[in-house]
Order: C-alpha cells, then sequence, then structure tokens
C-alpha cells in the first residue's frame, strides 16, 4: 500500500471534542451530548470532517472519564446511549465521521470485572488484573518493583481482601487490565469496541496503546530519580513485548470485520523505527498515531509531578521534532497526524507561538498556516480554531481540577513544606503545560459563562471569553476562526502538497527565529515554500540557494487582507505560503 492511497482518513480534517467543557445543554455546568449535536453545523461549516470524542463512557471521573466502569454505558451528565446513537446518525446524515476513545490498558477500580477481581484469587475474573505478591523486606510488606506511577507514587497499590497488590500505571483507581489473559482480552475486544463499531461509529483514538504489554517480572527500574522511592519505569512497559502480537490479534479477530476502521493510536516516548512497526500499513496495526515529540518539548519524560521543571524549547528543537513526524513517511508506507494540541496539553498558542495580546490573532493563523501544510492526518482541538490560550498566571491552585496537576503541585507543597517560592514554580510550570488549560470551557459567545452552559460551570472559564468566543469570530472576516476555515479548504485544494507532499525539508534549521520549509510530491511537479516567523521582530527571509528571485505565487498570507501586503521581509509572526510551479523549478 502506497502512502497516497485514499483511505478516507487521510485527507479527514479531524476535531477533538472533550465533552465535560464543549457545550451544555441542560444547565448543570458540564457539556453534553446534545449540545455537541447543536453544534454539528458549526463544525461542518468549518470544514471538520471527523469528530474525535474524549471518553463519554460511564465513570467515576477520578481521570475524567479515562476511568471506564461500564463501556458500554454513558456517564450520566453527558447524556444517553440513545444519545450517542442520535450524534453517530447525526454525523453520517452530514457525512460526517465519529471516532471514539478506546481505553483498554486499563480501567475505573469500579468497573464490574475488578470489583470482581479483587475479591479473591481464585474467582472467574481474578487474573483479568495485574496482580502480585508484595515483596516481604525485613518483615515489612512493600511493593512488587519501584515503579512509578505516571501521576506521581508508586504504580502498586495493596489489596486487603487477596492480600496482594494491584498495578495502576496511572491514578490508583485506574487499575491495569492484565493483557496477558486471553479471556480478558476477547472481553475487552467484545464491550469496548465491537459494542460501539456495531453502532456504526468509524474507528477509535487509541488511548495509551504502546503500554498494554509489560515486562511481567516487574524488575526494579534503575534509579533515575536520587533520594526517591518510587523510579520511571518506561523501559519495563512501553513497547512491550507482546504489543504488536496484541494489535495485530485486535485487527484480525475484530476490525477486519468493519471495513477501513481509523485507529489513530497515541504513542508517547517512542523512536521513529519503532513508531514504523506500528503504522506501517504491511503491519496493519494501527492507521497512525500521535507522536509526542513535539507536544513533550522543554517537559521532563515520564517521571510524573514534574511540571514545574518545564522550560521553553528553541525553535531548533521544535523544526526537529516536527522533521521526525514528517519523515516517518518518507519511502515508507506508513502515515502520520499533525497536531499541537489535545487535553492533555497547554494550548499550542501560549506553548509553541505567543499570547501577548498585540500578536495572539497573527499568531493563531500562523499556526493555523504551519499545520495545513504540513502532511498526514490533521487533528483540531476545541477552542483552537478561535484561538484560545491558556489560563491567565494569576491563577491560583483552587482553579485547577486536574489530577495530575494537582498530584503535582501537591508533590511540590509537601516535600518543600509550603515554601512560597517552590509554590511559585509549581504553578508557573502547570501555567505552561498543565492539562486544565485545555480543558477550559469552550468560549461560544459574549454572554456569562462564554455560552458555555447557563448553570455554574464545572471550571472557571476563561478571563478573556468576551474578546475571544466564537460568535464574535464568526462575524469578522479576518478572525483567526476565518482563517481556519480558509486553510482548511486550500488544504483540500491542494491535497497533494499539503496533505500528501511526503518530501519536507526545512531550510533553516538553526534560525532560532524563522522556520522555513517545502513541501513536494514525489509523483507531483510542484512545490510548496513555507515561510513562518516565530518572533515578535521583522526578520529576513530564508530562501533555498539559488531560488530567490524565482517565479512563485502567494497562495496565502496571514497578513490582514485588503490592508496589508507581503513585504522584503517577514514581519512578527507572519506566515506565507507560496507555490512555484514545475515551469520555474525545471530551470534550476
Ligand atoms: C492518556 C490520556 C490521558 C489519561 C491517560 C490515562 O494519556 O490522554 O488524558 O489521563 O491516558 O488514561
Amino acid at each position: 500500500m502506497s502512502a497516497s492511497k485514499p483511505n478516507w482518513w487521510k485527507a479527514s480534517t479531524c476535531y477533538q471534542i472533550w465533552p465535560a467543557s464543549y457545550k451544555d445543554t441542560n444547565g448543570d455546568g458540564i457539556g453534553d451530548i446534545p449540545g455537541i449535536i447543536s453544534t454539528l453545523p458549526y463544525l461542518k461549516d468549518l470544514g471538520v470532517e471527523t469528530i474525535w470524542l474524549s471518553p463519554m463512557y460511564d465513570s467515576p471521573q477520578k481521570d475524567m472519564g479515562y476511568d471506564i466502569s461500564n463501556y458500554e454505558d454513558v456517564y450520566p451528565p453527558y447524556g444517553t446511549v440513545a444519545d450517542m446513537d442520535r450524534l453517530i446518525k447525526e454525523c453520517h446524515d452530514r457525512g460526517m465521521k465519529l471516532i471514539l476513545d478506546l481505553v483498554i490498558n486499563h480501567t475505573s477500580d469500579q468497573h464490574a470485572w475488578f470489583q470482581e477481581s479483587r475479591k479473591s484469587k481464585t474467582n472467574e475474573y481474578a487474573d483479568w488484573y495485574v496482580w502480585r505478591d508484595p515483596k516481604i523486606i525485613n518483615g515489612k510488606r512493600h511493593p512488587p518493583s519501584n515503579w512509578r506511577s505516571i501521576f506521581g507514587g508508586s504504580a502498586w497499590e495493596y489489596c486487603e481482601e487477596r492480600d496482594q497488590y494491584y498495578l495502576h500505571l496511572f491514578v490508583k483507581e485506574q487499575p491495569d487490565l492484565n493483557w496477558e489473559n486471553e479471556e480478558a482480552r476477547k472481553a475487552i475486544y467484545k464491550s469496548a469496541i465491537e459494542f460501539w463499531l456495531n453502532k456504526g461509529i468509524d474507528g477509535f483514538r487509541v488511548d495509551a496503546c504502546n503500554l498494554y504489554s509489560k515486562d511481567v517480572l516487574f524488575p526494579d527500574a534503575v534509579t533515575r530519580l536520587h533520594g526517591e522511592e518510587f523510579q520511571p519505569a518506561e523501559d519495563h512497559y512501553i513497547n512491550g513485548p507482546r504489543m504488536h502480537e496484541w494489535l495485530r490479534e485486535q485487527r484480525q479477530q475484530v476490525l477486519d470485520k468493519y471495513g477501513d476502521i481509523l485507529m489513530v493510536g497515541e504513542l508517547p516516548f517512542t523512536e521513529a523505527a519503532e513508531v514504523l512497526k506500528y503504522v506501517s500499513a504491511e503491519a496493519r496495526e494501527l492507521s497512525c498515531v500521535f507522536d509526542f515529540d513535539v507536544v513533550m518539548l522543554g517537559t521532563p519524560n515520564g517521571g510524573g509531578g514534574k511540571k514545574h521543571h518545564t522550560v521553553r524549547h528553541t525553535l531548533p528543537q521544535f523544526k526537529e521534532a516536527i522533521r521526525k513526524v514528517q519523515h516517518l513517511i518518507r519511502g515508507t508506507d506508513a502515515w502520520t497526524t499533525v497536531f499541537l494540541e489535545n487535553h492533555d496539553q497547554g494550548r499550542s498558542l501560549s506553548r509553541f507561538a505567543t499570547d501577548k495580546p498585540q500578536w495572539r490573532e497573527k499568531a493563531a493563523k500562523m499556526l493555523a498556516v504551519l499545520m495545513c501544510t504540513l502532511t498526514g492526518t490533521l487533528f483540531l482541538y476545541q477552542g483552537q480554531e478561535i484561538g484560545m490560550y491558556n489560563h491567565p498566571e494569576h491563577w491560583g491552585v483552587e482553579e485547577l481540577r486536574d489530577i495530575d496537576s494537582l498530584n503535582a503541585y501537591n508533590d511540590v507543597k509537601t516535600r518543600h513544606k509550603d515554601d512560597p517560592l517552590w509554590l511559585k514554580k509549581a504553578m508557573k510550570g502547570l501555567q505552561l503545560v498543565g492539562r486544565d488549560n485545555a480543558r477550559l470551557p469552550v468560549q461560544w459567545d459574549a454572554s456569562a459563562n462564554a455560552g458555555f452552559t447557563t448553570g455554574k460551570p464545572w471550571i472557571r472559564v476563561h478571563d478573556d471569553y468576551e474578546a475571544v468566543n466564537v460568535a464574535a469570530q464568526r462575524a469578522d472576516p479576518h478572525s483567526p476562526l476565518a482563517f481556519w476555515k480558509k486553510m482548511i479548504a486550500l488544504r483540500k485544494q491542494h491535497a497533494e502538497l499539503m496533505v500528501f507532499g511526503t518530501d519536507f525539508e526545512v531550510w533553516d534549521f538553526f534560525d532560532q527565529d524563522v522556520f522555513t520549509f517545502t513541501k513536494a510530491h514525489p509523483d507531483g511537479h510542484h512545490k510548496l515554500f513555507v515561510f513562518l516567523n516565530f518572533s515578535d521582530d521583522l526578520q529576513p527571509l530564508h530562501y533555498p540557494h539559488g531560488l530567490e528571485g524565482m517565479k512563485k505565487e502567494l497562495l496565502v498570507s496571514n497578513l490582514r487582507q485588503g490592508e496589508e501586503e507581503v513585504g522584503r521581509y517577514l514581519t512578527p509572526w507572519e506566515a506565507r505560503v507560496y507555490l512555484v510551479r514545475e515551469t520555474v523549478l525545471n530551470g534550476y
């Protein structure tokens, strides 16, 4: 299969919805499925073709729905299974697709399977989770290994009924399923996957999809955090020995019955060669993955609770991360994705560009140019289309709701005994990369609570909603929203270069302010030149050697049309894209 084979999902423009913060219709302060349905015309008009809905399953919400207690039911504040049936139909009626989150590395501790499993060592579900005996040292009980949970603390929790520990790579209310058990795997396929595919959904975003296979000997991890009891143990649970076998089993036994299903996996901490094993078309495991190199820039890997050590990355690091993802498909049969945001990240405008008031609008459009000219399946996150940005620096910890952020903050607080400078540092890191940044309510209009709810929102609305909202931007032809719509349409029009162009070259790797790249398609004849200014200053352009004077067509720029014209230099946060036709290139 070649990179340009037209699977429906390759050129699809996808949009992630985080249900709790999207749109509330019943005034309980929490978004809901009828709210999503009410906005489908808006999304369709924007050019969205596929919706990825984050977990709407029944859940005690210890980790915002990534702790599922019943795969076959819906969290009541979001709605019912009947609402989901309607959402599927309403999407399909508009020619749109719908994918759901597939969270099967773990369940909630309230899931019936775990409730049974924890009762004894001999019941029918006893082996469906990862149970191990305590380690006894000097007569004292210890966890089976020193593994650290991704969200901090030990990755093991003791259970008296069994006098054993169970593994939880995330919070203790998220026990890891035992994928080694074939019966458990079959039950997962049936309940989490087939139940929804039978209802007609078009695929899944696969949560934590390289974590299922652990080193079953559970050796202690080497000490990387000196003086700490629990150590990051990724080497023992990421891309484990049976991952590929199980993903192929799932494809052959389950997915193949349903046609061209999109399976987009979350794949953190994985080298390019390893990523290829998951996404090469021949392997038939996943359709494509979210590679995390870009969104993890500046953050310490995998240790959990270390967000205060996050630093700003440099532009060359950003280019290198993008280059890795773009080159994944060069000369291979694999496919890739384009994304800068999701529900686990700070907003892209604040992290990768600027949220300074004078440049926000232009910088949001600049990022739209970047994303729409990169190869792969495009994923936008709710609110990104209007340029939502991180919460203000003055917000205190009392506004935060995310368990990961709160654990990180409380860890610093305990260790450093409430030292105000340490707490300031903790908040600084969270303001940049904390997950709540992406979880603030979508700003629909300038009415109370940004039109998100008529009740009390479950999390504070951004202070700036009167200036940044959908209604205002719909009425403004120069808005980021209007620009995104234009860019999405342009991407479709030039799909050969923008969506499928596999020849991606960076021309100014070491430049700290400007990002210049070209795109071409191996079977095509034209080239795209993309110039992006990531600074507050005027910048010269880097033309690939010898091409400065060539004849080129300006396809798009983020300057205000009719008011500004592109000049000799790039103005602050300017983006422009030129098309150079074959006839011109032949001369060089
Ligand atoms: C993934 C999700 C994240 C969640 C975690 C545990 O990383 O994106 O939100 O907390 O898995 O399910």
